[in-house]
């Protein structure tokens, strides 16, 4: 399968993650069992998923001028991705994301965006000589939408694929730019915010996503955590069974699943073919602690797949 090369103009954030025993109640104090530091950011970590699986990874993003941000450079200089068109902006300080982990998997997060905020329509333009060699562009919403919608009139100017995972979602989010997205990836919660519809039941969200398709939406991939996920075209839907793990810590596993469809997909690899292994991928990185350092090598992921009979 040929090595893509995929563009990720996106957030780059240090997550400060407390492993609780329970989530804390609104104005309580706890005692937590551990502590640990790691790389995230949902642009960085589908840069990180796409890039250990052997894609060549562009990285547009922007740091602060602090201790977080060159230490983020030296991470993705360490997953070989290429860093001419990570922006450092003096003053302001690196993304940070305080998260909490309960005993269950689940995560609860509060980013601060500092220069991820800074990230502009003018930087999407600098990259553009780079941007026109790559098979796809993958966006989400923790840098201003204006970038986001420049990446996406870029991508159509110039014949490059775009995916587009609205997290965090806002209501803000203008459909028209989504309908000019070749694949639109929410979790079910996004869905829920970005269609007004329920997204309890399998029902639900297939009710909701085609209620995008029905707006002009070219493909919906809704991903559903332990229960897979599910793909809506014009031609109808399908699911994408999940694969079972005992979840340990599920932070980053959005941006696993986005970064492994763009790698699969982007080798030309059958859509059906992507999506399973992307989900596979997603399921692995849920039995480690923490975001990037959660997701497995090429040769990892295969290791783990061998283990499920599945086929490469
Ligand atoms: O999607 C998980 C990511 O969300 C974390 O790495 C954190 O940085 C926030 O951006």
């Amino acid at each position: 399968m040929s090595k893509p090369r995929i563009a990720v103009i996106g957030s780059s954030n240090t997550d400060l993650v407390t492993y609780v025993n329970r989530m804390p109640a609104p104005g309580e104090t706890i005692e937590a069992p551990s502590f640990e530091m790691g790389f995230g950011g949902k642009g960085a970590n589908q840069a990180a998923a796409a890039a250990k699986l052997g894609a060549e990874v562009v990285m547009v993003t922007a740091l602060g001028d602090d201790l977080f941000g060159d230490n983020t450079m030296r991470n993705f200089a360490a997953l070989g991705m290429d860093t001419s068109h990570v922006k450092r902006v003096a003053g302001t300080p690196s993304g940070v994301a305080t998260i909490l982990v309960d005993a269950s998997g689940e995560n609860c997060i509060v980013i601060v965006k500092g220069a991820n905020g800074e990230l502009s329509p003018a930087d999407v333009e600098r990259a553009g000589a780079a941007l026109k060699t790559c098979d796809l562009i993958l966006l989400q919403l923790e840098v201003p939408l204006e970038t986001v919608y420049a990446a996406i009139r870029f991508g159509k100017a110039h014949g490059v694929k775009t995916v587009l995972n609205p997290a965090p979602a806002t209501p803000a989010l203008d459909i028209a730019y989504v309908r000019e997205v070749d694949y639109f990836i929410p979790n079910e919660s996004e869905l829920a915010i970005l269609t007004g519809m329920p997204t309890q039941t399998d029902a639900d969200v297939e009710a909701a996503a085609k209620s995008l398709i029905a707006q002009g939406v070219q493909a919906v991939i809704v991903t559903l955590g332990g229960r897979g996920a599910l793909l809506a075209t014009a031609e109808g839907t399908q699911r994408i069974a999940p694969t079972p793990v005992t979840p340990l810590d599920t932070t980053g596993a959005g941006d696993a699943f986005v970064g492994a469809f763009a790698r699969f997909h982007g080798s030309r690899a059958s859509l059906d073919e992507a999506l399973t292994r992307a989900a596979r991928y997603a399921a692995d990185s849920v039995t480690r602690k923490g975001a990037q350092g959660s997701y497995a090598t090429e040769a990892e992921f295969e290791t783990f797949e061998r283990g499920l009979g599945g086929r490469r």
